[in-house]
């Protein structure tokens, strides 16, 4: 079994200090679970990174099954990983239109099996058991003869209780890399990876989370429930962190997930240059114009701020052909 060895510090970029605070930029997009293939790489690395151990360890044969849209950088991911380990992954996509995007093209060419799910069912992807149901009855057509305790079926984002682990592991890394860290700043879809670093991260660093869609309360009660489930399972992830600071920054979300309003997406060349990264639109643009709209209302004074580039730039793949006033991808 292939085993994934990290480097022990998170590649950065220091940004010019700027309206009193001092910014790191830590480049995840360009960590890597396999380097022979780059795909499993930014916040995924340290979201599956549990999943492999399991892998690892087990003895029979088992298939993966989780669900995204068409342009899943997670689904993107485990694509790889299924490649890289060997190991079966389903892919349930959000059909309606059924849209062969470059992701998805990618995610077939590397062996995964897609299935896609109308709108209604998709809908019901947050609900364990309906996940499970529709997970079953796919794995029936693709992976027929496999039993259904084979089937190991992770949930949008690779977002989970398992997965939490991985994350504080990024959180070491975070700290090695930039001990000063006061702030932490990163965007938001699931809220899996922010629920993860506040756990494992002391409680002076302030955490802040930037929407790339419009369901905070959601994630907000999301995040909430990983904390308070870590503290009442009182494993070494310990929860002082349901009493730490976080917040949700929701003034990007603009349009809604997948979608950029024109200033929005005017504003991308500009963020790039300033940050020196490419961006991509769903996640790392927003958070980066929350971070200058921050930064220059002195909201960061005094701090030391890292914010944490999550990769996805697999998707800018599927910019070329978006219409100019909102770029949208539902
Ligand atoms: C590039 C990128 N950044 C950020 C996120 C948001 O992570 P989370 O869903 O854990 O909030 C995702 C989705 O997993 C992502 O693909």
């Amino acid at each position: 079994m292939t085993q994934i060895r990290l480097p022990e510090g998170v590649p950065g970029n220091t940004v010019a200090t700027s309206h009193a605070a001092s910014l790191t930029l830590l480049r995840l997009d360009r960590i890597s679970a396999f380097p022979e293939n780059p795909a499993c790489s930014g916040n995924k690395v340290f979201k599956l990174l549990p999943l492999v151990e399991r892998l690892a360890g087990s003895k029979t044969p088992v298939c993966l099954i989780s669900v995204g849209g068409p342009w899943s950088n997670h689904l993107h991911a485990l694509a790889a990983l299924g490649r890289q380990l060997s190991v079966p992954v389903l892919g349930l996509v959000r059909g309606e239109p059924e849209l062969w995007t470059p992701t998805l093209k990618d995610c077939r060419h590397w062996g995964m099996a897609i299935q896609f799910v109308r709108r209604e069912q998709f809908r019901r992807r947050y609900e364990p058991d309906a996940l499970r149901e529709m997970a079953a009855r796919a794995a029936a057509i693709h992976f027929p003869g496999l039993p259904r305790k084979a089937q190991i079926v992770i949930p949008e984002g690779g977002s989970e209780q398992q997965a939490m682990s991985g994350l504080a592991l990024l959180a070491e890394r975070i700290r090695h890399s930039v001990p000063a860290m006061d702030s932490l700043v990163l965007p938001v879809g699931s809220g899996g990876t922010l629920a993860g670093l506040r756990l494992a991260l002391p409680a002076q660093v302030r955490v802040e989370g930037v929407m790339a869609a419009r369901d905070t309360e959601r994630v907000r009660q999301r995040v909430s429930d990983w904390l308070v489930s870590a503290g009442s399972t009182g494993d070494r992830l310990k929860a002082t962190a349901p009493a730490a600071p976080w917040t949700l920054n929701d003034s990007q979300a603009g349009p809604g997930f997948g979608k950029l309003s024109a200033a929005q997406r005017l504003r991308q060349p500009q963020l790039e240059s300033w940050l020196g990264t490419p961006l991509d639109p769903v996640y790392t643009l927003k958070m980066s114009l929350a971070l200058e709209a921050g930064l220059r209302a002195g909201r960061y004074a005094g701090r030391h701020v890292v914010a944490l580039h999550t990769g996805g730039l697999q998707g800018r793949r599927d910019l070329q052909d978006g219409p100019s006033e909102v770029v949208s991808r539902l």
